[in-house]
């Protein structure tokens, strides 16, 4: 061990974090664990407890990490409970708490309120390790630069691999080096055509069986046991009329959409499958969560609840299909870099695929956790839809059924509180998504 500081001195740099999502508050766990000792917490309250308890044990921490973004408490509420805890102790200026604060948004409207609320420096998400640490010392805290450096190179590489995949694959989409799949066309006329007040049989099957693969899949769906009638449908007319144009249109977006989960990368086979399992559940949540909130639209918010994670797919997809024998992916590293860019990429791959407002909405908003006024219903929709997959078990990202165990109140959850759902509505909620996934996904498992 060199330098500046031995290994006791540089522990004895107390760190506290708050960032809900567990992926970002794992990295930056993992980034700071050579530099301090860190405490990191899920929410701005359990951060705060931590933070006065460690201010009346005399062992104050110097530094907070802390993410704007978050339920409950956001990180603008949590600086001020702690800049307010700091004045009624009448702790002077060089002995505060140094406040670093992240946002996945450059929004200047809330940096300038952190910074009126006394936080000392923010950083636009995703982390960097370089500029973490050079905002720490800017603070005027020292750091042992040979330990970090090693430390650095190892993440970094690691990093920089998956990283580095994740941006060429972005640079290729953007580029038109990489062929969009047929998704986008289908589902957006299906949903033109539904949008409209004439919308008949006649219309949506001229524009299903323009797409032969997608006609016969429908057939099958149709004939399955889930969606079964008593007369077995042969044509696509047929399977229209029975199923009305909202469900049919639903199945076909749920076909047209599995399409892409498709993959002969067996790096990313089985990340692809927990992928369309998570979007199919995220679906048949936001389907019923419609139902209990709005007189109509379920089939549209289950469309969206189909793609809301489209920039997750196809970047994971792209990434498995291009790697050569030799590049090895790492799993954990390759989920890491796109769940931070996801929903920007999902958003800017709707818009482009000409999709309306509302759709590249969702995609752009759908892990957002603290949602003004004024947020469309939709997004708030897919927002819950998204947390409850993982309540029934197909979490992907950080919300991870773990999230649940410790029997956290689903109505405190922000979209849920503005939908007025109450703890009961979710749970009759969740469980009819659930018994219709376990049911229904058999109707897609042969398509
Ligand atoms: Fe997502
Ligand atoms: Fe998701």
């Amino acid at each position: 061990m060199s330098s500046s500081l031995n290994r006791e001195e540089r522990l004895t740099l107390k760190i506290l974090i708050a960032e809900d999502q567990n992926i970002s508050r794992e990295m930056l766990v993992k980034m700071l664990a050579n530099i301090g000792q860190i405490e990191a917490f899920a929410t701005g309250l359990d951060a705060l407890k931590a933070f006065e308890d460690a201010l009346d044990k005399s062992a104050p921490f110097q530094i907070m990490i802390s993410d704007i973004s978050m339920p409950v408490m956001s990180g603008l509420e949590l600086l001020k409970a702690v800049r307010a805890s700091e004045n009624k102790k009448k702790i002077d200026k060089q002995n505060r708490i140094r406040v670093l604060m992240f946002t996945s948004y450059a929004d200047k409207d809330t940096i300038v309120s952190c910074y009126r609320a006394g936080c000392d420096d923010y950083a636009v998400k995703p982390f960097n390790k370089k500029v973490v640490i050079d905002k720490i010392k800017k603070f005027g805290f020292t750091i042992d630069e040979t330990a970090e450096l090693n430390q650095i190179d190892e993440t970094k590489q690691k990093e920089k691999t998956m990283g580095q995949m994740v941006a060429d694959a972005i640079e290729g989409f953007k580029k038109g080096k990489v062929d969009l799949p047929a998704l986008p066309h289908i589902v957006q006329e299906l949903q033109d055509l539904i949008s409209s007040p004439n919308a008949s049989v006649t219309d949506m099957a001229k524009i299903i069986e323009n797409d032969t693969a997608i006609s016969i899949k429908l057939i099958i769906a149709a004939n399955s046991p889930f969606y079964g009638g008593v007369e077995k449908t042969k044509d696509v007319k047929m399977a229209i009329n029975r199923l009305g144009l909202d469900v049919t249109q639903s199945i076909v977006s749920a076909i047209a959409n599995k399409g892409l989960y498709e993959t002969k990368s067996v790096s990313v086979k089985q990340l692809m499958e927990k992928i369309w399992m998570h979007s199919f559940a995220t679906a048949h949540c936001a389907r019923e969560i419609a139902k209990k909130v709005s007189s109509m639209g379920y089939e549209k918010a289950y469309v969206k609840g189909l793609i809301h994670d489209v920039g997750a797919t196809l970047l994971i997809k792209n990434i498995g299909e291009n790697a050569t024998e030799n590049t090895a992916i790492d799993i954990n590293g390759l989920i890491e870099a796109v769940f931070e860019v996801h929903a920007s990429f999902g958003a800017l791959l709707l818009s482009k695929w000409n999709f309306s407002k509302d759709f590249v909405a969702v995609a752009s908003l759908h892990e957002w956790n603290k949602y003004g006024d004024k947020t469309e219903r939709e997004v708030l929709i897919v927002n819950l839809a998204d947390i409850l997959s993982c309540k029934i078990g197909y979490g992907f990202f950080s919300r991870d059924v773990g999230d649940f165990e410790d029997n956290r109140e689903l109505s405190n959850i922000q979209s849920a509180a503005m939908l007025g759902l109450t703890n009961s509505d979710l749970k009759v909620i969740y469980e009819k998504a659930e018994k219709d996934v376990a049911e229904s996904a058999s109707a897609f498992a042969k398509v």
